[in-house]
């Protein structure tokens, strides 16, 4: 059990309360997931009579200056809030480095800090554990429900449990192996098949079903499709990382309507998590039918695989 410290028993009046936040996302989706969560958090700062300054990061600007991911289009967001906004941390290459007199000046512009971005929290930057060395630091809600929902699935989760992990991303094949771990079986749709060689262990893992893909690589075979379907029968616990094909075409939207249809139908404890795998559900109208849908995407996998973050460790 993870023991983060909250916002409940602290009193703002009077004080400057930094929150880092998740606005890695196009700053046109006010619908967005990592908005409409970290709303209670500014409320409750609010409510607690503290001063919010916002700072967050958006896409991978290298430490320069990129007008394209300038958090300025937020700024309209968090009026209500009369919260000030800082600009795109990644700007500085001492984000990412976790320059330490980075970190002082960014601490500089408050008295408390509170982490309320979970999707950032797998990377060691400055913002996530260079601050909360400098100031009293606190979890925000939405971080503390995603560490105390998705704990539920290596802490004696429902049996059978069965992870899909697909999506473009090669680096989630570096998780392969930790999933083993708490998986009864694997799912790899998506582009990954392409990423396992002939001579790999997994095909010979009776957990592990690899999915065939079509010519173009871009959907998963029908075949595919009916084996993951039976395969999620009977689950007790479901995470879905990526989704299993270009959803984005309708041409290729089969698989990934398919599979995460059937999920939905199952009585698990279903969680997904990542901007694709949020977009895809979003799309079929099934989050609804998820008992979790994390902010994370990279954070969620690391989460899963390490049962902690860099961003946890800083606040215990
Ligand atoms: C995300 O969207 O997963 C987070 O913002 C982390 O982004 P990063 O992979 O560029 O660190």
């Amino acid at each position: 059990m993870i023991n983060l410290p909250t916002l409940t028993s602290v009193d703002f009046s009077g004080k400057r309360v930094i929150v880092r936040a998740d606005l890695d996302f196009d700053p046109k989706d006010q619908e967005n997931l990592r908005f409409t969560t970290l709303i209670p958090t500014l409320d409750l700062i609010k409510e607690k009579n503290g001063q919010i300054i916002l700072m967050g990061h958006r896409g991978r600007p290298g430490g320069k200056f990129d007008e394209s991911l300038s958090l300025k289009p937020f700024e309209s967001y968090f009026q209500k809030w009369n919260a000030r906004l800082l600009e795109n941390l990644r700007f500085d290459p001492g984000e990412e480095s976790n320059d330490v007199e980075f970190a002082k000046r960014l601490a500089s512009n408050g008295d408390f800090y509170v982490n309320e971005a979970f999707g950032a929290s797998h990377r060691a930057h400055a913002s996530i554990v260079g601050i909360p060395k400098l100031l009293p630091h606190l979890a925000g809600n939405r971080f503390v429900e995603e560490v105390e929902n998705l704990s539920k699935i290596f802490e004696d989760p429902k049996r059978p449990v069965i992870t899909l992990i697909s999506g473009i991303k090669d680096d989630k094949m570096g998780y392969i192996e930790k999933f083993l771990e708490f998986s009864d079986r694997i799912l790899i749709g998506g582009r990954l098949p392409e990423y396992i060689y002939d001579s790999s262990v997994l095909h010979k893992n009776s957990k592990v079903l690899i999915a065939d893909l079509l010519p173009d690589k871009e959907d998963i075979t029908i075949h595919s499709m009916e084996k993951f379907e039976s395969a999620v029968v009977g689950a007790g616990t479901i995470v879905v990382s990526g989704p299993i094909g270009k959803f984005e075409d309708e041409g290729h939207r089969q698989g990934t309507k398919r599979v995460l249809t059937a999920v939905s139908q199952v009585g698990a404890f279903k969680v997904a998590g990542g901007g694709d795998t949020t977009s895809a559900i979003d799309l079929l109208k099934l989050s609804d039918k998820f008992d979790w849908i994390s902010v994370g995407g990279g954070a969620m996998l690391d989460f899963l695989a390490n049962h902690t973050l860099p961003g946890i460790e800083a606040l215990l």
